[in-house]
């Protein structure tokens, strides 16, 4: 969906915060730009902003990556739906969550029935030239970057699809994602 967001003016943004009212959840996969688009978004809605896997690093007292190697992927998105169930439960305003988090049914459905969901979608290029300025993500340590996102797009894309809310995160501004965003929850609520 491509909107006019130029005429998004602040008051108008404020009147769409003020109908808001649940969570806003970001999903998508990783390098789609959740944490930045966010915080940013957060930023403009006036609410705050929090990172599910900083929550689950932080409830763990340990990284994501030594969680997978420690106990593997199955015992991270268990940790994982509990954090983010809590995060819902404690209604921040905008909650970007970790690639596979949306894959889990149980994590789905319950973003789908107390949320406001909202997939970033973004192309291979540019996850696998954003996630390369970072090597802490353990899916991608054990192949060819590009090839292993290409995959997970193709196996990932029809869960993210089921998000009521969907918008593209090229090599552009990422404040006009943001905008996209705010429009598409006005005309969604
Ligand atoms: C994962 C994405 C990561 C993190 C973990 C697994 C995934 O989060 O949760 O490494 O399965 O796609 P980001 O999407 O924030 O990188």
């Amino acid at each position: 969906m491509r909107c006019d967001t130029a005429a998004l003016t602040p008051a108008q943004i404020g009147a769409i915060a003020r109908r808001i009212d649940r969570s806003i959840v970001l999903v998508g996969l990783m390098g789609a730009g959740k944490s930045t688009v966010g915080r940013k978004l957060a930023n403009l809605l006036q609410t705050d902003f929090i990172d599910a896997d900083d929550a689950v690093e932080q409830a763990a007292a340990m990284t994501v990556s030594e969680i997978f190697e420690r106990f593997g992927e199955p015992h991270f998105r268990d940790g994982e739906r509990r954090v983010i169930a809590r995060l819902i439960e404690e209604r921040h305003g905008v909650i970007a969550t970790g690639g596979g988090a949306f894959v889990e049914p149980r994590t789905r459905a319950l973003i789908l029935e107390r949320t406001i969901a909202v997939y970033i979608d973004c192309d291979v290029a540019t996850l696998v030239e954003r996630t390369a300025r970072r090597g802490h993500r353990p899916l991608l340590r054990n192949g060819n970057p590009a090839e292993i996102l290409a995959r997970l797009k193709r196996e990932r894309e029809p869960f993210y699809a089921e998000a009521p809310i969907r918008v593209a995160s090229g090599s552009g501004p990422q404040h006009d994602t943001v905008l996209q965003i705010i429009e598409a929850i006005d005309q969604w609520l």
